[in-house]
């Protein structure tokens, strides 16, 4: 039996964990609350005193009051980042006199590719070779037939394995329409790989001997209760480089590649 038609759920929906919605509410609230604050003081101050506000000083400002924001409600390091920087990089951006639509046009395209992020916390980044080779041999010992990506990219995972294991099924779920366009191309040609345009949260897994994820740390103990309920005892799930957490993995697999990656693998029970 297939487990999937070969492409095309447009209607993937947005089912992510609750997360997402709550991060970037978070951080809107810590930079909007930065931005009110600064220029509630600097506004009236510059006004009394009949002098232009000072956009260089004040954009400044904005950052240092949302990275001591961030700091005191004890945001992710990388958000202190971004936190200090957005103001500041705003207003070096508007010196450049660049037309709207170009901004515009960089978020489509943006957005077209990193829908994930916007939704889920789960940008696109790819597999590396010496990881796709790793992970057939992963699946090379599992009897199994069929294996599915879970976020799958552009392809670049399921192509290899594909024709590295051609008597083995293999199904792709992405969302992102740009990547998933892109893995479609790649794969229409490719008799055991099958191509879908859904979101991951709505792919069923009771049909897969393996389930492979590479996406971040924000959805992984929602994904691992999913895999509970849904995979079949005895069945693989494979995290590239996100263990789930407070649970050991049946093995690690450690990669030689540059960044040290690591495949957390957990049978199930
Ligand atoms: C880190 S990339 C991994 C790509 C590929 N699996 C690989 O290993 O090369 C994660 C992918 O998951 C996709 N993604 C994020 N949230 C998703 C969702 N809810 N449903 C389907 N795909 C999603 C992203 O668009 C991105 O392409």
């Amino acid at each position: 039996m297939r487990p999937d038609k070969h492409t095309h759920d447009t209607d993937a929906s947005d089912a992510a964990p609750p997360v997402a919605a709550s991060t970037l509410f978070r951080q809107s609230a810590v930079q909007g609350a930065a931005v009110i604050l600064v220029l509630s003081l600097a506004w009236p101050y510059f006004g009394l005193r009949g002098t232009p506000l000072p956009w260089p000083e004040t954009a400044l400002g904005i950052g240092a009051v949302a990275l001591l924001l961030a700091r005191l409600s004890r945001q992710p390091a990388w958000w202190l980042w971004i936190h200090a920087l957005f103001a500041p990089a705003g207003w070096a951006v508007s010196r450049l006199d660049i037309p709207p639509g170009w901004f515009l046009l960089g978020f489509i395209v943006l957005l077209l590719f990193f829908r994930g992020a916007a939704s889920g916390r789960i940008p696109l980044y790819l597999s590396n070779a010496a990881t796709v080779e790793a992970l057939g041999d992963i699946f090379r010992q599992n009897k199994g037939l069929r294996f599915v990506d879970l976020g799958a990219g552009i392809a670049s995972t399921l192509v290899p394995l594909a024709s590295a294991l051609p008597d083995r099924q293999f199904t792709g779920v992405e969302n992102a329409p740009a990547s998933w366009a892109i893995g479609r191309i790649r794969t229409r040609r490719i008799a055991n790989v099958f191509w879908r345009h859904a979101n991951l949260w709505d792919q069923a897994l009771a049909d897969y001997d393996g389930v492979y994820a590479f996406l971040s740390p924000a959805p992984m103990a929602a994904l691992w209760q999913k895999a509970l309920r849904e995979m079949k005892p005895g069945s693989l799930f494979v995290s590239n480089s996100f263990a789930v957490p407070d649970v050991s993995p049946t093995e690690i697999v450690e990669i030689n590649d540059t960044r040290q990656t690591q495949l957390y693998c957990y049978r199930i029970p």
